[in-house]
């Protein structure tokens, strides 16, 4: 399949042409295959989820998935995985908690560049000691969507952790790689994904790592994930989640002094950030309803335990970035 998409091919809006979409890719997929075996590094996110419920309907378990959770996953995303693709789709699913490798190694690192090596490299190695484990791979998959294409040599987004050595040289699987993001999400429901799964906000590769500022640990790495699953429930209560293009925690490395049953209680403070935006590249502020920070704010106090401050951040892009890193 050639990198540059027709001019011809028309965009995928409605279920009959993310049907017609899959019944083309099935056979493409079955004909490059054949009998062989394909590996396929799954995040979770909503690409390399829609690549591999795709695979999942073409070859079934000649696809070997592979999730390694590096331990900077939002609350209950590997379950989701495994739940999924194991459980419902009866995937070939591999599952590596590579926690404590990962937050090993992050201990004590407080630039945000050396974190994202860390997270990055490790990231390839525990995949490619996977890989090597297994026998008779002959294809990787690759949830390769056309802006990756566009924006970056055809390679999965810039600054994605993923990928593999270079001497493990696979054939590459790539059937969404002329696919916009909206395309991939239409495809993604036909396929039977929960709407969780395929309407996923944006995430950084690192996932949480880039919102524990400084050196992460464990216990304000645990209250960032505890504050960002309330923040995320009550913005779906509230319907926010439909709206809202991307909303998330950031606990930063400095205490406060508080005081919680009439003793003074030293924490952290946890920042909401709520954005919206067409590209990434600029961004304005989301008017969140008083009421409803307050219920987050009351929460996130009352459930999580190292927090004793919840603000909010205002702040456009530019000055600020989305992330705060
Ligand atoms: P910034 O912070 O640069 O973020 O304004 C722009 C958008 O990019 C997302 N982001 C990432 N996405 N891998 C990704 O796939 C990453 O490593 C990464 N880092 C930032 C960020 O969440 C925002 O949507």
């Amino acid at each position: 399949m050639s990198n540059v998409r027709p001019e011809t091919m028309e965009r995928i809006t409605t279920p009959e042409l993310a049907n017609a979409f899959i019944d083309e890719q099935v056979a493409l997929v079955r004909e490059q295959v054949g009998d062989k075996k394909v590996l396929l590094a799954l995040s979770g996110g909503v690409d390399s989820s829609v690549v591999a419920a795709l695979l999942i309907k073409a070859i079934g378990k000649q696809l070997v998935c592979v999730h390694v959770n590096h331990g900077l996953m939002r609350k209950g995303e590997s379950e989701q995985v495994i739940e999924v693709f194991r459980n419902q789709l009866d995937a070939n699913l591999i599952y590596i908690d590579a926690t404590d490798r990962f937050l090993d190694l992050l201990a004590g690192v407080n630039e945000p560049e050396k974190k994202r090596k860390i997270i990055g490299g490790e990231f390839i190695k525990v995949f490619a000691e996977e890989a090597s484990k297994l026998e008779g791979i002959s294809f990787l998959a690759q949830g390769t969507i056309y802006p990756d294409i566009l924006e970056s040599d055809g390679v999965k987004a810039h600054h994605n952790v993923g990928g593999l050595p270079e001497e493990m040289e696979f054939e590459l699987v790539e059937p969404v790689k002329l696919l916009f993001k909206d395309e991939v999400r239409v495809v993604g429901k036909a396929l039977g994904l929960p709407a969780s799964m395929v309407d996923r906000q944006p995430f950084p590769g690192p996932g949480l790592g880039v919102r524990c500022l400084g050196a992460i640990t464990r216990d304000r790495l645990n209250a960032l994930r505890e504050a960002d699953a309330i923040l995320r429930a009550e913005f779906e209560n509230a319907g926010l989640n439909k709206t809202v293009w991307q909303y998330f925690i950031v606990v930063p490395d400095m205490k406060s002094v508080g005081v919680k049953d009439s003793k003074r209680y030293e924490g952290w403070p946890a920042i909401i950030r709520a954005i919206n935006t067409k590209d990434a590249m600029s961004a304005t502020i989301e008017e969140i309803p008083y009421s409803l920070l307050h219920k987050i704010t009351d929460r996130i106090l009352a459930e999580v335990d190292g927090i004793n401050r919840v603000l909010y951040d205002l702040t456009p892009k530019p000055v600020g970035t989305i992330e705060w890193e």
